[in-house]
């Protein structure tokens, strides 16, 4: 098993995710298209559901989980991160629907514990070994459930940098001379990732992009103007190709046969 010491851990940058990345356009529409998505699963609509949130961070959606009545488990190994996501469980008197465990979610795996419905949003990316992390969803998802997974998106990446003319970027194979921090550290091939869920075992059951359009409007002042309408047309063809695959995310649902 992969030990999680070269994952990264958010400590340094909690509150700057909270402000440049939650309260914008992007984390709005985000939200929205992971809701969206969520709601249909048959098992979040028959009632109570015991949830994991692997690198849960803030909280955003275990909390509008939790909110409609699920048990959902927040793991992280940012203690920052998660403290943010206990102090609005608190505010939101969300306590009692709410667990946290402040681990690396290789820790979980080693205990041997499995959940019906597993989310892992904008995690893999930055993980030493994004294959080996499949492995180890799949041991946390328990057979007949669930795993959510969103991860950033290689080619959207490269695309926008070309829309917006960072060719040398883009010829350096998006390699930066400096360190970015809000910038994952290593954006995912999407078939790769689609090649190793399924050779893993999990039958893939849709898959959305989410920001198809948003990163590439030529007045990116209407990304805050024009949200409404932005996110209606994201909302309508975000599962439709060639829409879907020039998400900077790609969200899969996965199912674990039983
Ligand atoms: C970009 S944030 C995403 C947070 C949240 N899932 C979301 O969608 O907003 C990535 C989170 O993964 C956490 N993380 C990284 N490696 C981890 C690991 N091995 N186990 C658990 N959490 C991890 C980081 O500390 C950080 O809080």
């Amino acid at each position: 098993m992969t030990k999680a010491k070269n994952d990264r851990n958010f400590d340094s940058i909690a509150g700057k995710f909270q402000q440049n990345i939650y309260a914008t356009s992007k984390g709005k529409l985000r939200e929205k298209v992971l809701q969206r998505d969520l709601a249909e699963l048959p098992q979040l609509q028959q009632g109570s559901c015991q949830i994991l949130d692997v690198g849960a961070g803030q909280g955003q959606l275990a909390l509008w989980l939790a909110e409609q009545g699920h048990q959902v488990h927040l793991t992280d190994v940012s203690a920052e991160m998660l403290a943010m996501a206990r102090d609005s469980a608190a505010e939101r008197g969300l306590l009692s629907h709410t667990t946290f465990s402040h681990a690396p979610m290789q820790h979980l795996v080693q205990q041997g514990v499995q959940y019906p419905i597993v989310l892992c949003h904008a995690v893999l990316e930055w993980m030493a070994d994004a294959k080996q992390a499949i492995a180890d969803l799949w041991a946390l998802t328990a057979p007949g459930g669930t795993l959510s997974l969103m991860f950033y998106n290689i080619d959207a990446k490269r695309f926008s940098n070309i829309v917006y003319g960072n060719f040398n970027y883009v010829l350096r194979d998006l390699t930066y001379k400096k360190k970015v921090h809000l910038s994952p550290q290593n954006p995912l091939d999407p078939q790769q990732v689609r090649d190793w869920c399924i050779a893993q075992g999990f039958v893939v059951q849709s898959k959305t992009g989410v920001r198809c359009f948003h990163d590439y409007l030529r007045d990116r002042s209407e990304q805050e103007t024009e949200f409404e309408q932005l996110l209606a047309v994201e909302l309508r063809f975000n599962r439709q190709e060639p829409y879907a695959s020039l998400g900077r995310y790609q969200h899969l649902i996965l199912h674990k046969p039983a």
